[in-house]
C-alpha cells in the first residue's frame, strides 16, 4: 500500500489533504500543527535522502502525510528490502526497524522512539529457543516477526500475520516450532488441523515423546489483542446486529471463531474496502479504525478504543522530525547475529 502525500507537497497543501480525510476525526487546529510538521519532515526526508515507513497502526494525521509507504509487517518488511534510499525512518516498533536493519546493513535506520517495543518479542530470548531445540532436536523453527534479532538468528524462517500458514505448509515436516505467540500458534493450528501443545505450560510434558503432536508452541501474547473477549463480540453483535467483525489472529482463538473474519492488518484493510455492509468492527490497534473509517467515508467503523498499543503510540510526527534531524535512534545489531536473523527473515520473503 503506497500513502497518499508526495514528498514535496507544502504544510498547505497537506493540510487540505487531511481535512479532506480526517476532518472528522481530528481537531481542526490540530491538523494545521500536524501538517506543519509534516511538511518539515517531507523536506528533511528529500534533503537526506531517506524513505519513511510506516505502519497501519500509526495515528491518523502521521499514517497520511509522511510515510513514502504504509502496510503491515510483511508489506514493510519488503518495502525495506527493495529500498534505494540511504536512510530508512521506521513508524513502528523496534522489531520492525531491526528487520529493516537486518535487510540493509550498510543503510541507516532509524525509530523515532526507543520506547517502542512489543510485548510479544519482549517474551522470548535466543536462549529460550536454543533450550527448546534442545528439547527438541531436529524439529525446525518457525518466528514471528514480533521478536529481536537474537531470537530470529536462531530460527529457521520468520513469518508474519499474513503468511503463517503458508509457512507452516512451505515446510513439509511432521512436526514445527512455532514462536512466540500463543494465540497465532493456535490460530495456525486451527486452520492447518494440527495439534499444538505447550511444553512450559503443558502438565503433559513429561510424557511429551508419546504424544500426538505437530506444532509446539511457546505462551507469549500480545498485550492488546489479549484484552479482546467474546464477551464484547456479543456486546457490539446485541447493539449492532448488522455488524461484520473483524479479527487480527494475534486474537485468542475463540474471539476468531466468533469473528466474522480474520487477518493481517492489511488484509483486513482490503476486506472492508472490498465488501459491502453497513458498519464494521475492527478487533486490533484503535487507530488503525480510524485510518480505516477515514479511508472508506461511506462505512461505519465501530471502534473498542480502550484498547491501544502503547508502543506504537509512542511514535509521533514530532518525534519522527527529530530523528530525521538528529539520526537517532540507531537500530544496530551484531553482525554474527544480524547475518543469521537475516537469512530467516529473507526466506520468509522468498515464500512470496
Ligand atoms: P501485521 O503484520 O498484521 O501488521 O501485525 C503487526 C502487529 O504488530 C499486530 O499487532
Ligand atoms: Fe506488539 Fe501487540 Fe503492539 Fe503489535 S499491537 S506491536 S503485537 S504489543
Amino acid at each position: 500500500m503506497i500513502a497518499t502525500l508526495g514528498k514535496e507537497t507544502s504544510a498547505e497543501q497537506i493540510y487540505d489533504q487531511l481535512k479532506a480525510m480526517l476532518a472528522d476525526v481530528v481537531p481542526d487546529f490540530e491538523l494545521r500543527m500536524k501538517s506543519e510538521i509534516a511538511a518539515k519532515i517531507n523536506q528533511v526526508k528529500a534533503e537526506k535522502n531517506a524513505v519513511i515507513l510506516g505502519h497501519n497502526y500509526m495515528e491518523p494525521a502521521l499514517f497520511y502525510s509522511i510515510p513514502d509507504f504504509v502496510g503491515d509487517s510483511l508489506d514493510l518488511a519488503r518495502r525495506a528490502a527493495q529500498t534505494d534510499k540511504d536512510i530508512i525512518v521506521f513508524c513502528g516498533v523496534k522489531f520492525m526497524a531491526e528487520t529493516a536493519k537486518l535487510l540493509n546493513p550498510t543503510k541507516t535506520v532509524l525509530i523515532p522512539s526507543e520506547k517502542a517495543g512489543c510485548s510479544l518479542a519482549a517474551s522470548i530470548t535466543g536462549e529460550d529457543v536454543r533450550e527448546l531445540r534442545r528439547r527438541f532436536p531436529g524439529v525446525p523453527v518457525v518466528t514471528y516477526v514480533n521478536t529481536y534479532a537474537d531470537v530470529k538468528a536462531e530460527s529457521d524462517i520468520c513469518c508474519t500475520s499474513s503468511n503463517a500458514v503458508a509457512v507452516v505448509k512451505s515446510l513439509n515436516t511432521d512436526r514445527v516450532i512455532f514462536l512466540p505467540d500463543e494465540y497465532l500458534a493456535k490460530n495456525v493450528a486451527r486452520e492447518t488441523g494440527l495439534k499444538i501443545i505447550f511444553p512450559t505450560t503443558d502438565p503433559r510434558q513429561a510424557v511429551e515423546g508419546e504424544l500426538d503432536y505437530q506444532m509446539i508452541g511457546w505462551p507469549g501474547r500480545c498485550e492488546v489483542h489479549d484484552k479482546f473477549s467474546v464477551e464484547d463480540i456479543v456486546n457490539v453483535r446485541k447493539q449492532f446486529p448488522d455488524v461484520v467483525i473483524l479479527a487480527h489472529p494475534e486474537c485468542s482463538p475463540e474471539v476468531v471463531a466468533a469473528s466474522d473474519y480474520s487477518g493481517s492488518t492489511n488484509a483486513m484493510i482490503r476486506y472492508v474496502e472490498q465488501t459491502k455492509a453497513p458498519r464494521y468492527l475492527l478487533l486490533t490497534e484503535c487507530s488503525m479504525g480510524e485510518n480505516v473509517a477515514a479511508a472508506n467515508p461511506d462505512k461505519e467503523m465501530l471502534r473498542l478504543c480502550s484498547v491501544r498499543c502503547p508502543h506504537m503510540n509512542q511514535i509521533t510526527l514530532e518525534d519522527t522530525l527529530e530523528s530525521l534531524e538528529k539520526s537517532q535512534y540507531l537500530i544496530e545489531i551484531p553482525e554474527e547475529i544480524r547475518v543469521r536473523a537475516a537469512r530467516a527473515v529473507e526466506r520468509m520473503i522468498a515464500i512470496g
